[in-house]
């Protein structure tokens, strides 16, 4: 029996693969589609606590790289400016899943994450996508066409069903964020088969951890939510966001800390304003005039109860009256509240990051197309790239785009 030969063989039935199999499939192009897991799109049916926040509304189209990260994140804006937050939206319309904008321009599914899942594999059905799932894939080559030039080739796929070959092969493996279903190293360990370099992957929009006794007297904290501002890095590559910050029983979580986590270098420090938007020196000093309640009750109405007394414990200082209290003890409690320094030891890991950071080098790919330059016909899209988006339906966003760019040029 020959070999199946197809125009596009696509590695990866996560968002960017369902997506770039459907817009090729609805091209005329003979595609199939090839994942591991048991469940197809598993990551998208837990997003966004299952509502998949599937794009957000507030993406600059004009510089939409603001909200990504990668050694070089403008590599984004060519797929992000010809595959818009408007175009899903319209799609998702089109299918008639109701939605809803939450926070920022963050949309979700009103009803759950499934049907966004049914909508990709209506329009895989659409674009009559073969679809081999579970179906592991052992060994990838590269088969020359003696005859052809630069251009010509096709590779020939080993899977678990036997072996296929294609025109184009597209890698969209995803990072390596919650193994437990299904991420693994296969794209970088088929870039590096191909000779394409790699920029080191670690884990992003995640928990920040502390050491166990430097943590101790915030512990306590655990549970607490809290809106702050949150920065990293020197001045040039200062990131801030305000955001909500949520204190848990081994460090700092919530969407401040996820935002930030994807800039944070590890040994450098973070600084939190836990009260932005109020000036503490001032509403301390006027206190002192009007009050004699204890700082801690004066200061739980500028800030949650529970952390304004486990500030205030933190010096004898700060356990009077707040009339007795030296204006220079009021003056350093504001500024530790609004400058609160601390240089987190650990982050949550994989197994709680929403994505990874790095991945193939975009050097090395075509951003009209997302083709490796120097092996033609070989593609990645989606996480697998170094390009990493905000918290908040940037990550989906990168993947429909990135796909949509691949699919027109398959
Ligand atoms: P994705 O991970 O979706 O797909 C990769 C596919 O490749 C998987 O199906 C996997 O099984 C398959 N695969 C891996 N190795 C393979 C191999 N060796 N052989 C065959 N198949 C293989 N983003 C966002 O914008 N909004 C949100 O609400 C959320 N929420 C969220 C919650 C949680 C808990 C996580 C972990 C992540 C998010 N994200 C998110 C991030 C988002 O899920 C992620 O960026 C995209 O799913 C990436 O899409 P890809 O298609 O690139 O990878």
């Amino acid at each position: 029996m020959s070999t199946p030969f197809f125009d596009a063989v696509i590695i990866g039935a996560g968002a960017a693969g369902l997506f770039c199999a459907a817009q090729a499939g609805q091209r005329g192009l003979k595609v199939l589609l090839v994942d591991h897991a048991d469940k197809v799109a598993e990551k998208v049916r837990i997003s966004g606590g299952g509502r998949c926040n599937f794009t957000n509304r507030d993406l600059d189209v004009r510089a939409p790289h603001k909200h990504f990260v990668g050694q070089n994140a403008q590599f984004c804006r060519s797929a992000l400016s010809r595959y818009t937050p408007a175009d899903f939206i319209a799609l998702v319309e089109r299918h008639g899943i109701a939605y809803h904008e939450k926070h920022k321009g963050q949309l979700f599914a009103d009803r759950s994450a499934e049907d966004i899942i049914a909508m990709l594999l209506a329009e895989c059905a659409q674009g009559r996508v073969e679809r081999w799932q579970p179906c592991g894939v052992k060994n990838v080559v590269f088969l020359a066409d003696e005859a052809g030039g630069s251009s010509a080739g096709s590779y020939q796929i080993d899977t678990d069903r036997g072996p296929v070959q294609a025109r184009s092969l597209v890698v969209a493996t995803g990072g390596l964020s919650i193994p437990k279903i299904g991420a693994t190293d296969f794209g970088y360990r088929l870039a590096q088969q191909f000779g394409l370099p790699l920029v080191a992957q670690r884990p992003g929009l995640l928990p920040l951890t502390f050491d166990g006794q430097a943590w101790a007297p915030y512990a306590q904290l655990a549970g607490l939510a809290l809106p702050v501002e949150i920065s990293t890095g020197a001045k040039k590559e200062r990131m801030a966001f305000v955001e909500d910050l949520l204190f848990t029983h081994r460090g700092l979580s919530g969407p401040a800390v996820l935002q930030i986590s994807s800039y944070w270098q590890p040994g450098t420090p973070l600084a939190i304003n836990l009260a932005p938007g109020v000036d503490l020196p001032a509403a301390l000093a006027q206190a002192k005039v009007r009050s004699r309640k204890l700082i801690a009750n004066e200061l739980a109405a500028l800030v949650p109860s529970r952390l304004a007394d486990a500030w205030a414990s933190q010096s004898a200082d700060w356990q009077r009256p707040i009339n007795e209290a030296a204006d220079k003890a009021l003056a350093r409690l504001a500024e530790r509240l609004a400058r609160w320094e601390l240089t987190p030891t650990g982050t949550e890991g994989y197994k709680k990051a929403e994505v990874t950071l790095g991945g193939v080098d975009t050097r090395a790919l075509s951003q009209q197309t997302m083709e490796c330059k120097a092996q033609p016909g070989l593609y990645f899209i989606g996480e697998v790239v170094d390009i990493t988006g905000w918290l908040g339906g940037y990550n989906f966003q990168w993947a429909w785009a990135s796909a949509h760019a691949c699919a027109q040029a398959l």
